[in-house]
């Protein structure tokens, strides 16, 4: 499949699960993908990968939080492959887990600058530059914690409900510049941040190991399994792409079913 050929995606939070096989699927259908990520390693990791597949990609090491930095791999991105059509706001963090009163001040603050303002500084920052392209795509990571209750995870939930609704302003700003808007709202996926919280949910004692916490989702998730991170990344390319060309303002949940269930 060629539908990007010619056109330049940033993908940031590209050293991680989503945003790696993000990277990956988008060079392969021909686009020219900016891979952004503040962990050195990890980015190094999916620039081989893309690389040695034979597809186009240029990596920059930044902390999407902060806003000179996002205009640095933004500025990057024009500089390398002459502008951008896509944005896959994606990085970001589960901080604490646990009862609310458990939630420390400084986890709230950076979920909040991880998850939150990265987004609106990437849409913010990209705007121009993808207008002067004649339009495009944002596609912004919020997930299903921002549709429902995630007890033990009020942080992180809080965060991806501002997600949705940062996207649905922005989809209604930016219609008039042919620049869709959508966010994506992934189930539980199989990369580190799900790692990471059935470790720390089996220290918690909320679970006594971490097959227990995965067999306990897949049993409650009508397809009983978790999501594949390249079955988001195929959804993120077709909301990217001109197929998706009437989706603006979108929650798409990728869950198995777990919200119906
Ligand atoms: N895994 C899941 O179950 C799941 C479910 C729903 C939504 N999500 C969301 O998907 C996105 C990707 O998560 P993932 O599952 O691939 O996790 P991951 O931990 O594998 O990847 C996250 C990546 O973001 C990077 N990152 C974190 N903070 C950053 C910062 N300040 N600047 C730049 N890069 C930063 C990390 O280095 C990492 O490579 C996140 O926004 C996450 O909240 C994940």
């Amino acid at each position: 499949m060629d539908r990007y050929k010619g056109k330049v995606i940033v993908v940031t939070g590209a050293g991680g699960g989503i945003g790696r096989a993000s990277a990956i699927r988008f060079a392969s259908e021909g686009g020219s993908v900016l891979a952004v990520d503040f962990q050195g390693e990890a980015l190094s990791k999916t620039l081989k990968i893309v690389r040695d597949a034979g597809g186009d990609i240029h990596g920059v090491q930044s902390d999407v939080g902060d806003a000179e930095q996002v205009q640095h791999y933004l500025e990057e991105c024009v500089s390398v492959f002459g502008g951008v059509d896509v944005l896959f706001n994606n990085a970001g963090i589960v901080g604490g887990i646990g009862p609310l009163e458990l939630l420390d001040e400084a986890t709230f603050d950076e979920l909040f600058r991880v998850n939150v303002k990265s987004v609106w500084l990437g849409m913010r920052f990209a705007k121009p530059i993808i207008a002067e392209r004649g339009g495009g795509a944002i596609i912004n990571t919020a997930s299903a914690a921002g549709l429902t209750a995630t007890p033990t995870l009020m942080g992180y939930g809080a965060s991806k409900h501002a997600v949705v609704g940062m996207t649905k302003t922005a989809a209604v700003e930016m219609a008039s510049m042919g620049i869709r808007v959508n966010c994506i709202c992934p189930g539980i996926v199989s990369t580190q941040m799900i790692q990471t919280i059935e470790n720390k949910s089996v220290s918690l004692g909320l679970v006594s190991s971490a097959d227990q916490y995965q067999q306990a989702y897949s049993d409650r998730t009508p397809l009983k399994r978790y999501v594949e991170a390249s079955e988001v990344a195929a959804l993120v390319a077709f909301l990217g792409s001109d197929e998706g060309g009437m989706i603006t303002g979108e929650t798409s949940v990728i869950d198995g079913g777990f919200l119906q269930s």
